[in-house]
């Protein structure tokens, strides 16, 4: 009888906690597009880690400011405290409960510190996994950057650590989920629209 009162109270705990889908991919592979494209379709909140550092490092006081810009220019990672605490304040705010976690978890550093603080506070619906060559994804990065997106790292010398960084951190990060069958892969090659198609198949099974 406690037994299954306690796995009751557990379930609806769960069921309770903001749910979360990790987006990941080469940077160039489309995740901010498409994260916008499905957070109109599907009301899911876009988090993007990058987006929310490049915040932090404009906001006037920020004890992380410096530090925050040299990693982004060496196309390094962030110490997780300062990411992850950005990520979770977001969530809070928002007052939501479906998020995007855009560009997160980047290495083994990230994924043990959102183990540790995170994990059980929220509940990881999959990971969403752009796949595109490093060739597309250098070209998109540099024509953003000709288009003024203002960004220093859109620049060869940045992306070129930028891929350094994907392929040996990131990559086991996606592989150690594809493990555990959370992977859900796709075809970023092609136009917005038709990687939307993809993403859409992905969302509507959810619900
Ligand atoms: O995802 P995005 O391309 O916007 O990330 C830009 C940069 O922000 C990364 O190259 C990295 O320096 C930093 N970043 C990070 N940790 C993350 C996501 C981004 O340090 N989880
Ligand atoms: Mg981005």
């Amino acid at each position: 009888m406690w037994d299954r009162c306690i796995r009751r109270f557990s379930d609806y705990i769960i069921k309770m906690l903001p749910e979360v889908v990790f987006v990941l991919g080469a940077p160039g592979a489309g995740k901010g597009t498409q994260c916008s494209l499905i957070s109109k379709e599907f009301g899911f909140v876009h988090l993007s880690a990058g987006d929310l550092l490049r915040e932090e490092r404009q906001r006037p006081g920020s004890e992380y400011g410096e530090m925050i810009e040299e990693k982004i220019r060496n196309g390094e990672i962030v110490p997780v405290e300062v990411t992850c605490s950005l990520i979770h304040n977001a969530i809070q705010k928002s007052g939501k409960t479906r998020f995007l976690i855009d560009g997160f978890p980047r290495n083994k550093n990230n994924l043990e510190g959102w183990e540790r603080v995170m994990a059980d506070k929220t509940k990881l619906l999959f990971v969403l996994f752009f796949e595109c060559s490093r060739d597309i994804c250098t070209e998109r990065c540099l024509n953003r950057g000709a288009a003024g997106s203002g960004r220093s790292d859109d620049n060869l010398e940045s992306l070129k650590k930028r891929f350094n960084t994907y392929l040996n951190d990131t990559m086991p990060i996606i592989n150690h989920y594809d493990e555990q069958g959370l992977v859900r892969r796709v075809n970023a090659e092609v136009s917005p629209e038709e990687v939307f198609n993809d993403v859409k198949k992905i969302f509507k099974g959810l619900d």
